[in-house]
Parts: C-alpha cells; sequence; structure tokens
C-alpha cells in the first residue's frame, strides 16, 4: 500500500487521529455509557474499518511535528492536522498503529488511557496489555524514517570508574564474548564475578552511584547484566536476604539476559520497532538462557529459572507464556532490577529517564506487572537524598539538599545548617573533587526533621545549576 498513491487522499489518517482525540476528550468529560461516546466511538471505528480494508496494519507517526501514515508524509498543513500533530507527543506518544481485528472496546480503552499523566513506554505497553488492548501500540518507539532521533550512545561506560566495577564490566564481557562464540559457560569467572560484586562493587559508593545513576550510554547485555546483577543485591539487601540466598540471587541477575547471546546484535540493538519475528526472536532470549543455564552443570538451580521468568508478571502474564503460574520471588525481584536499569540507560531511540522518574514507572508497574512489596523496598533502597531532606556529610556538616546533581544522585547540593536547622548559612555541592579526582566527601546519612521544620526556608536558596 502506497500511501502517496491515489487512494492516500481517502486514506488520511488525519480523522482517526481527530476521532480519538475527540473520544478521548469524551471519555473525559461524560460518564462512561454516554450516548455521545457511543456515537463518536463509533464513527472512529467505521473510519479506522475503512483503513483497514486495505492493508493488515495502519501506522501513524508523528515525526518532526509531521504527520506520517505508513512511514510516509501527508501534506497538508491545515491547523486541525497541526494541531493533532502537537497534541499527541504532547501526550506522550508520537506512534499509533492499528492492526486489523481491532473492535471498539479497544479503541475505546485506548481514547480512555490517553487520560492519564504521561508515562513511559513500559507503562504504556503494561497499561495496553492490562486493558486487553492486543491491536494497538502507542509508542515514542517509532517505526520508520525515524533515524534521525536516533542517537549513537557509547556502549559502555565512559570516564573514570569504579576499580571494583570496571573490574566486574571487564569479566563479564569476557564470559558474555565466549558464550556468544557458543563456548561454555567459564564458571570459574561466573563465580568470581559474584564475589567481586558482592564484596567490592556493591560496598563501593563511586560504583553504586555509576550504577544508579543515569546511564548516558546505550548498555550491551554484560553491562545491563552486571548493573542488574548490583540492583538486585541492593534489593535482596533491603529485603535482609541470607547470604547462600543473596549468592543465587546475584549469580542468577547475572546470566538472566545471557540468552540474548544467542540473539543478532542487530535486533538486539535495533532502533524503532520490531517485526513480529524479530519480537518473537529477542523473546526467545529467556527459553534459549534458560535452555543454556539448565546444561550448565554447577550453576544455582534458580539460575535457569530466572532467565525464563524475569519477563513474566507479578500475577502471570508477560513471556514466555506459562499459564497463570507465578514467578519465583527471585524471578521477580530480578524483573524490577531490570526494569529500572533499562530505563535509567540510554537506549537509541530514548534518553535515559532519571532514577526519580524510573521510581515512578516503577511504581506504576506495581500491582499486576511487578509485585508491589518489591518496587516498594527497591525504591527505598535506591532513593537518594530527596530535595528538602536533611542530611549530615561525612565531614560532619549538616545540610538540606536543595538539588540534585544531574546524573550523581548520591551527591547533591546542599544548603548548610547550623545545628538548630535556623536557615541556610551557604551552599555546599557534595560533587565537588579534588585534585586526585576523588570526592571531597559523600553524604553519610539522612536526619530525620525535627519537629515543625521547614524545608521551604531552604529551598529556593539553591545556587544557579552550573
Ligand atoms: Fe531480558
Amino acid at each position: 500500500m502506497n500511501a502517496s498513491g491515489p487512494a492516500a487522499a481517502a486514506l488520511d489518517p488525519l480523522p482517526v487521529l481527530k476521532g480519538l482525540a475527540n473520544l478521548r476528550w469524551l471519555t473525559g468529560t461524560y460518564p462512561a455509557g454516554h450516548p455521545m461516546i457511543g456515537q463518536k466511538l463509533h464513527e472512529l471505528e467505521e473510519i479506522v474499518r475503512q483503513h483497514l480494508h486495505t492493508r493488515p496494519e495502519m501506522r501513524i507517526d508523528i515525526i518532526r511535528g509531521g504527520v506520517h501514515l505508513d512511514g510516509v508524509r501527508v501534506d497538508g498543513s491545515d491547523p486541525a492536522r497541526a494541531q493533532i500533530a502537537r497534541e499527541l507527543p504532547e501526550l506522550g506518544i508520537d506512534s499509533l498503529y492499528i492492526r486489523d481485528g481491532v473492535d471498539a472496546d479497544e479503541l475505546l480503552a485506548v481514547a480512555e488511557l490517553l487520560w492519564l499523566p504521561r508515562s513511559g513506554q513500559d507503562a504504556i505497553t503494561a497499561q495496553l496489555a492490562q486493558r486487553n488492548v492486543r491491536h494497538i501500540s502507542l509508542g515514542k518507539l517509532v517505526a520508520l524514517d525515524t533515524r534521525w532521533r536516533a542517537q549513537q550512545w557509547p556502549d559502555a561506560p565512559t570516564g573514570r570508574l569504579d576499580p571494583a566495577y570496571a573490574e566486574s564490566l571487564l569479566l563479564a564481557q569476557q564470559t558474555f564474548e565466549r558464550t556468544a562464540e557458543g563456548r561454555q559457560l567459564d564458571l570459574i569467572t561466573v563465580r568470581d564475578l559474584v564475589q567481586l560484586l558482592i564484596y567490592k562493587v556493591a560496598r563501593s559508593q563511586a560504583a553504586l552511584s555509576q550504577i544508579l545513576a543515569v546511564k548516558e550510554y546505550e548498555n550491551l547485555t554484560y553491562c545491563h547484566s552486571v548493573n542488574v546483577a548490583i540492583l538486585s543485591l541492593l534489593l535482596g539487601r533491603q529485603l535482609h536476604l541470607g547470604e547462600s540466598d543473596m549468592l543465587a540471587l546475584v549469580e542468577a541477575a547475572l546470566l538472566h539476559d545471557i540468552g540474548k547471546t544467542r540473539i543478532p546484535l542487530e535486533i538486539v540493538k535495533k532502533p524503532g520497532a520490531l517485526t513480529k519475528r524479530e519480537r518473537k526472536l529477542i523473546d526467545a532470549h529467556t527459553t534459549l538462557g534458560a535452555a543454556m543455564l539448565a546444561q550448565t552443570e554447577g550453576l544455582n538451580p534458580l539460575t535457569p529459572l530466572v532467565a525464563l521468568e524475569h519477563h513474566r508478571s507479578a500475577k502471570g502474564g508477560g513471556y514466555p507464556d506459562l499459564g497463570s503460574e507465578v514467578p519465583h520471588i527471585m524471578s521477580q525481584v530480578v524483573s524490577v532490577a531490570d526494569i529500572y536499569e533499562a530505563i535509567t540507560g540510554a537506549r537509541s531511540y530514548q534518553d535515559p529517564t532519571p532514577p526519580e522518574r524510573a521510581c515512578l514507572v516503577l511504581a506504576r508497574l506495581a500491582g499486576d506487572k511487578l509485585n508491589t512489596v518489591l518496587v516498594k523496598a527497591f525504591v527505598n533502597a535506591i532513593t537518594f537524598f530527596p530535595v528538602g531532606s536533611i542530611v549530615r556529610t561525612d565531614r560532619n556538616e549538616l545540610g538540606v539538599v536543595v538539588r540534585t546533581n544531574h546524573g550523581d544522585p548520591l551527591h547533591p547540593v546542599l544548603a548548610l545548617a547550623d545545628e538548630a536547622l535556623d536557615g541556610p548559612v551557604g551552599h555546599l555541592d557534595t560533587a565537588a573533587r579534588d585534585a586526585s579526582g576523588a570526592y571531597e566527601r559523600h553524604v553519610r546519612a539522612t536526619v530525620r526533621p525535627p519537629a515543625g521544620f521547614n524545608a521551604g526556608a531552604f529551598l529556593g536558596t539553591s545556587p544557579q545549576s552550573a
């Protein structure tokens, strides 16, 4: 189907977008079941039906303010078109794909979904699944002609790294590359790596800040795996897991995505939407990984199970389809860490999401997709010193967090206070480093606010960000 051909005029995507926008407005204004909603829904269904009469899928992308149908820009600059091309991206949506088989309930569900606060891609996908919408996808991720927004990020962290973290990345890279060549998993390296992560990396504030902060790189599998292992470990600690459980958890988290070493890299890294076949291949990293790990003698029995289940939902959905079976709690721990890690890292089609927003995304997924108790524990474990909290540094300075340094949430900017917390007596950037490149100080602890404490007196006093 060529949208620039004679049929294109008849197949203008604008009425679909307008219909959806109107329906969105009506569902937010009138009670459910109102006749106005029914009428608009019927009209929209009819327009969509005309589109899908000639092809199995209609793909609408909004690229740089222009509406594209099936990858071809649709001409016309009337105000209605311009407005709609502005509205959807403002809602966090710039692609809308509708497939044959779509029904009125799905269209209505999408219109209602658009009323919800702007969410990340993962949250949108989860919401669609939750509402049983199978023939419509919405996303910030656009399939065609979208390389303009694809950014080349480095494949791994650049710059100065904590030595233990750097060493663990190197070991993981070797392990994963070996496996990608079709060789046996090197158990000795895996064990060394688990020890290194538990006893060194997780104890280094510098390493943790490098893992927890926004990551300005598009993580390859080995890097993602090390980070997920550390994040799982932090969550495990928060849950007071014993040492043997911790060892099992870190091993499983480290190897959860090992199946990806058997998927072509160009598919793993493909910017934009995947074809059905590519999606199936990617999804198979769970079963492939589980099979590889089950054949490796000497691993903890949980390791293949976590690889199999880490994309399963807390209540039994997700993939692979294992019926209503609820995933093992360790798989659920890794799922939380996996999603946080993925969204705080850069992707070719998406900038990294800052930790505090990543926590919100997790909160939205809590319930059906993620285990609520685990999400709460995770956010408690990794949230750093939110603005307004009182902290003490390792030089015994007391201050109120007035700003978080971008990419370095463990080292915020403080408004210094005296012990009575009367008011700001100066400012301090805890991210400052000495001549050797080491931090001059660390935030040591959060201090419980005294009764009647007014953080407002300290906020708004932050010096301009650099
Ligand atoms: Fe995965």
